[in-house]
């Protein structure tokens, strides 16, 4: 803070000529070329406030390290930061801002100053555009409305100001003992020239010419109706104190100049505050300043307080609700600015972690009265700023099962922070490139910050998936490394989250091969597996059961095998023709815990067969038979008949004929046994057309072919109560080709083409281990082993004609 204390000897003081007006010229600067190039629209701002005029530039026009020139008719002066803070003006950049700021005092070294009134500047602003440097000439004229009041002090940010008015009367209270010394030394330095004096506490007065202390850095001036004095901070003239335990800087000065007949003196102190603000917990920056800076201003009264931010004072009702806050105690001055208040700026920073800070351009003005109702007006530009203040984000988890989709929400992020990359697992995105599977948007909030949604698919290859044995459940689980990068200083930082969820398992899956001779089913072990179980049909897949019904199963611990050969159990088959049909196998995968079954797989592949025989569930006997043994004895399949001679072949080529009919028509003879039942009819082939009138031809021109559905009985329980066929499983077939009657059916001379390889199970229980049945079967089923076992027993056949259903 600066106080300036004027005290003039006599009011003609002022009316002399002291030579402060010259302008100081020795730091002239190297003349430069001045091009005026346009500055583009809404780059350049300059305003007229009331003690100073502002330039601003947006920082990504000027380049990097832009600087000012004054211009005046003398010449050009490059802005230093020593001259600045000689001169008048004060340059400042807060990135925050995005803008570098000239202030320049109403009273600075090359400002035209009309009468105080008006003033007019002019500037140079050196600018680098690649590498280029350009020189931009500004100019501008300000009238400050506001009158200037007696005495005027400016703490600036690197300088401290004081002006007074030259007509100013001599106030009171003035400390006898030290003017006395001035005046002795001014006395006795019998100059008649201006000197100056500098006045600290117990230490010899040293007059010194004012150009000597120009060149220390001091600055003098009159103007029209004022008298200036200015002088950087940490000058060796300059001491500290402090005033209610708030540090003062104060420059003490004395002008003095022996006329003939008498010392004419000007006192002059500058203090300001020191104070570098502080924070507290409860969020708020303080600065402070005693509200007497110096025993020469003990005088002031009727103190009154404006603040305001960015060299702006705002209203009173403004600044409270801005949460402002002025408090006066101890005879000190309390500014207390919450942190995130208006006008100030925030910035993000990295220190391991984000964290941010607030800067506040505090602007002060203190308003006094002393006893001869002189006014003096106090200024401070100061910079307050929060420590380093932890700034999380967060992350949310929003992931819905549902979707199997990871959705992860990062939110919190500053305005100057951007995500740079994400790391899903071991996998790193950066996000200039679009990601196929996963994605991030960003989320825009009013409140200044903003967030990104990362959606990560469940099957996405980077998600590590792993079957909990604890859940009987898969794991999906995904670690996202955020990389976040903190503009525009590009400091990086990184936050991380882990998600998981639980899925059920999906059910095993059989991969299914078609073959010739039968359907390969294959499945991948997985640590999920013991939760299901596999079956067939009813039953559960062992190796028992496979071993049974001729299945060739191999169970490693990687993967498990399982050929299902044409013909065995368990097959369905469709379209039948004499060129091939389709036979269907299913697999079924039941959930051991609910018994419910799960999936299938079901797979269906065409197959061919020379000779085959169906007994469908629904009471059909379906059969291909082949006739080529017989046929260089002169047959035609096409002729061919069943029992009944209206039944004739629905298909035949060359060789083969195919018969579809119901099982209890065409002559069917049907045996019951205790346990089964079997339809039994025949097919005949004879070289010539048999003769109904003359049924009495040769037998040995006649080829039988006997064809054999067998049921088991319980299964048959409707077979007496409906009229309608229905088994619950298929029967078994046979087909047992012989050439003569007289030759029992166990010694065909044709001899049985083995069309189809159905082992009869070997099982413990089997007498006859690797036993194979003479004639070919189709259909084994369980019952099919009762039968071989009971099948010596067959004493209660009987014989019953087929037209009785
Ligand atoms: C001030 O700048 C304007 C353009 O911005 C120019 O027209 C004018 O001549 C300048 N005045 C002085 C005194 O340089
Ligand atoms: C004012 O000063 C007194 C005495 O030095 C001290 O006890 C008191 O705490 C001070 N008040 C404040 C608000 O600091
Ligand atoms: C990414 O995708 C968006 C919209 O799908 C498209 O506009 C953009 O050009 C793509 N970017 C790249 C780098 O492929
Ligand atoms: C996307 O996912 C599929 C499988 O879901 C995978 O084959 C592909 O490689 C993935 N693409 C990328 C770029 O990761
Ligand atoms: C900003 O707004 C978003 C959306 O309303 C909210 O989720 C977030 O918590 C807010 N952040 C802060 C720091 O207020
Ligand atoms: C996250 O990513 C950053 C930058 O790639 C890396 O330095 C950091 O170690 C990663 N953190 C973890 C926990 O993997
Ligand atoms: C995330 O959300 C999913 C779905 O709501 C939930 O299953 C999971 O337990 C959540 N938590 C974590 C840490 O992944
Ligand atoms: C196959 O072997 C695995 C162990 O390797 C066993 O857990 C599974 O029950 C076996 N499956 C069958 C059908 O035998
Ligand atoms: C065979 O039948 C006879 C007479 O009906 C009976 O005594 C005998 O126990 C039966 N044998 C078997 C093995 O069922």
């Amino acid at each position: 803070m600066v106080i300036y204390m004027f005290y003039p000897i006599s009011t003609l003081v002022c009316n002399f000529c002291i030579p402060l007006s010259c302008s100081v010229a020795f730091l002239l600067s190297v003349q430069s070329t001045v091009r005026c190039d346009p500055i583009p629209d809404g780059v350049l701002h300059m305003e007229c406030h009331d003690r100073f005029f502002m330039i601003a530039i947006d920082l990504s026009f000027t380049g990097e390290d832009p600087y000012f020139e004054a211009v005046d008719e003398t010449g050009v002066y490059t802005i230093t930061e020593e001259y600045a803070a000689m001169c008048g003006y004060s340059v400042s950049s807060i990135p925050q801002t995005g803008y570098v700021e000239l202030r320049a005092s109403y009273f600075s070294c090359h400002t035209d100053n009309k009468d105080d009134k008006e003033f007019a500047f002019n500037f140079n602003l050196i600018a680098t555009h690649k590498e280029k440097v350009a020189t931009y000439a500004l100019n501008n004229t300000c009238s400050p409305p506001l009158p200037w009041s007696a005495r005027e002090v400016t703490c600036e940010a690197n300088y401290m100001e004081v002006s007074v008015r030259s007509d100013i009367s001599c106030p009171t209270g003035t400390k006898k003992d030290d003017w006395d010394a001035v005046v002795q030394t001014a006395y006795f330095a019998a100059v008649s020239d201006w000197q100056v004096v500098f006045q600290r506490a117990e230490q010899e007065l040293m007059p010194m010419a004012l150009s000597d202390a120009r060149k220390q850095g001091y600055a003098f001036d009159l103007t029209d109706g004022r008298l200036v004095f200015r002088t950087p901070y940490g000058q060796p003239d300059s001491f500290s104190t402090t005033v209610n335990g708030v540090p003062v800087e104060v420059v003490h000065a004395t002008l003095f100049s022996r006329q003939t007949w008498a010392v004419l003196m000007v006192d002059l102190v500058a203090a300001c505050s020191m104070h570098e603000g502080s924070y507290d917990e409860s969020g708020y920056m303080t600065w402070e300043t005693p509200e007497v800076l110096h025993p020469l201003m003990s005088g002031l009264h009727e103190t009154r307080i404006n603040i305001g931010a960015n060299g702006e004072l705002v209203e009173q009702p403004v600044a409270e609700e801005r949460g402002y806050m002025v408090e006066q105690y101890n005879s000190t001055v309390r500014i207390s600015i919450p942190y995130n208040a208006e006008g100030g700026y925030r910035k993000s920073a990295v220190s391991g972690d984000l964290y941010e800070f607030y800067i506040f351009s505090l602007y002060l003005e203190q308003i006094s009265v002393d006893e001869d109702d002189v006014d003096t007006r106090l200024r401070f530009h100061r910079v307050l700023t929060t420590p380093l203040l932890p700034c999380p984000v967060f992350t949310e988890n929003r992931t819905v099962l549902e979707e199997r989709t990871f959705t992860v929400y990062l939110g919190d992020v500053p305005a100057d922070v951007e995500l740079a990359a994400v790391r899903l697992n071991e996998h790193q995105y950066s996000l200039a490139t679009n990601a196929t599977n996963h994605s991030v948007t960003q989320v825009v909030h009013p409140n200044n910050t903003h967030g990104y949604t990362v959606t990560v698919p469940f099957d996405d290859p980077a998600v590590i998936k792993r079957f909990s044995k604890e859940d009987a459940a898969m794991q999906h689980m995904l670690d996202i490394n955020y990389t976040l990068t903190v503009r525009p200083e590009n400091e990086q930082f990184s936050h991380l989250v882990s998600v998981m969820a639980l899925m059920d398992v999906s059910p095993p899956a059989f991969a299914a091969v078609c073959s010739e001779s039968g359907i390969s089913f294959k499945l991948d072990h997985r640590p999920s597996d013991y939760l299901w179980e596999i079956r067939i049909g009813l039953d559960p897949l062992t190796s028992e059961l496979a071993a049974q019904h001729g299945y060739i199963m191999t169970n490693n611990s990687q993967s498990l095998l399982l050929d299902v050969p044409l013909f065995t159990n368990g097959y369905e088959y469709k379209d039948v023709t004499l060129k091939g049909f389709s036979g269907t196998f299913e697999i079924l995968v039941r959930d051991r815990e609910t018994s419910e079954v799960q999936s299938a797989t079901v797979k269906t592949c065409p197959f061919s067969s020379t000779e085959l025989i169906m007994c469908s569930t629904d009471g059909r006997m379906t059969v291909v038979a082949d006739f080529s043994a017989a046929i260089p004895s002169g047959g035609v399949p096409a002729r061919t008949n069943l029992v009944d001679k209206y039944c004739g072949p629905k298909e035949a080529d060359s060789t083969r004929a195919l018969f579809s009919f119901p099982l209890n028509s065409c002559g069917s003879t049907v045996k019951l046994g205790k346990e089964y039942v079997t339809y039994e009819n025949e097919i005949f082939f004879s070289r010539k057309l048999r003769n109904l009138k003359n049924p009495s031809f040769s037998s040995s021109d006649i080829s039988r072919v006997t064809v054999q559905c067998t049921y088991p009985l319980a299964g048959l329980y409707r077979l007496f109560s409906a009229y309608k066929f229905e088994s619950d499983t298929a029967g078994v077939g046979r087909i047992v080709h012989s050439a003569l009657s007289t030759e029992g059916p166990q010694s065909p001379t044709v001899k049985p083409t083995i069309a189809l390889q159905t082992p009869v199970p070997v099982t413990s229980r089997n007498k006859r281990p690797g036993y194979r049945p003479p004639a070919q079967y189709i259909k084994v089923s369980s019952f099919l082993k009762r039968l071989q076992k009971k099948g010596e027993n067959q004493s209660s056949q009987i014989k019953v004609n087929a037209g009785i259903f």
